[in-house]
């Protein structure tokens, strides 16, 4: 499987658990899969499947839908909260291109996400959603912010990346490959989005406060989109106890780091005005867009888009590489 197939079945796979199936759209599903599908019983569908697979559920949803005539599978959760996942290019073209407005994320979606991300590009539908993209396309396709993306790429790259795994070749240490690259990622997407570098890739491998605090925010964000009972973290924001009280803290701390960086900005940029090498941040304050909720929620979203992303599509490229050390041989 090539680099670019294993990007698109990722791809499809991450675009798939975001859409909730609305009753309207459940006779599109194939059922035509039924002795592949788990057992879905009355009142709580296939919740205990679900559960039992709950650490492994890209793995075991990719094998559903490779087991799947359609490529496609509904999964029944508890009191008919269904979700359909799909590796059929014609349903994510259905679903992100030709009926996309049929497609929201939707109020449930909406509700889990929304303490971490606010109202950013990944959590809002509609005009808003509409007018964050016009204005991430519109920054992405300048010249200015690509060199600038280049520039902080190759900085990590010739003085942090290149020295750690010099280092460990030298010495012949075992390095975690995967940790190593998500703290790659970390660094390039802070610098690029907020132009903070949070130096998380150092030698040492140091713990950084903002690298953890934001990761634990995204866990538990995250479990609660995939809950089982989703009533259980809506019981226990209510009550403020455990893992929904962290994520409390976590997402008040991400959001204050956040505002005291736009702070920063903001004087930076009224004292020197040129785009010339800046991060988004300062390109969308610089832009006129001013109110720090707004652009705080745009960073938060970009920074998720470009952390797991970028890190696992790397891992997994190296681990291919890793297979077949030798296919190249011979051919040039
Ligand atoms: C290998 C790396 C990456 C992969 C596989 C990937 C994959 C995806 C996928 C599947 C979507 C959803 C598409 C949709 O809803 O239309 C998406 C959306 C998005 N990605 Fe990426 N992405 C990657 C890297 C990045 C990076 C580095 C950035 C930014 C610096 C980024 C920014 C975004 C944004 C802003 C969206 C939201 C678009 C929207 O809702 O309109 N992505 N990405």
């Amino acid at each position: 499987m090539s680099i670019i197939e294993l990007l698109a079945s990722f791809s499809l796979l991450a675009i798939s658990i975001f859409f909730y199936l609305t009753k309207n759209n459940k006779s599109r599903a194939s059922s035509k899969s039924d002795s592949n599908l788990p057992k879905s019983y009355p009142l709580i569908g296939s919740s205990v499947a679900i559960f039992g697979n709950r650490k492994r559920l890209i793995q075991w949803t990719s094998d559903l839908i490779r087991n799947s005539p359609s490529a496609t599978v509904v999964l029944h959760r508890f009191l008919d909260d269904s979700r359909v996942v799909t590796g059929d290019p014609a349903n994510v073209q259905h679903m992100l291109k030709t009926q996309f407005q049929n497609y929201e994320k939707g109020s449930k979606s909406r509700r889990a996400l929304f303490d971490f991300l606010g109202n950013g590009i990944f959590n809002i539908d509609g005009d808003s959603w509409k007018f964050q993209r016009q204005l991430s396309s519109h920054e992405f396709s300048t010249k200015s912010l690509r060199k600038f993306v280049e520039n902080v790429v190759d900085t990590e790259l010739s003085q942090r990346l290149i020295p750690i795994l010099s280092a460990a070749a030298a010495n012949n240490a075992v390095l975690d490959f995967q940790d190593i690259l998500q703290r790659f990622a970390f660094d390039n997407i802070c610098k690029i989005a907020f132009g903070y570098d949070p130096a998380y890739l150092l030698p040492d491998l140091p713990e950084a406060e903002f690298a953890k605090t934001f990761d634990e925010a995204a866990k538990i964000s995250s479990g609660r989109l995939i809950s089982v009972f989703p009533y259980l973290w809506k019981i226990k924001s209510f009550l403020n106890i455990g893992s929904e009280k962290r994520l409390k803290e976590a997402s008040s701390q991400l959001r204050e780091f956040a505002k005291n960086i736009i702070k920063e900005k903001k004087q930076q940029i009224s004292k020197n005005s040129s785009l010339e090498s800046v991060d988004l941040l300062s390109r969308f304050l610089s832009s006129g867009h001013s109110d720090e909720d707004f652009v705080t929620d745009i960073v938060i979203s970009f920074i998720l888009a470009g952390r797991d992303t970028t890190s696992a599509a790397l891992t997994w490229y190296f681990w291919l590489l890793s297979q077949k050390p030798r296919s190249g041989e011979g051919s040039t």
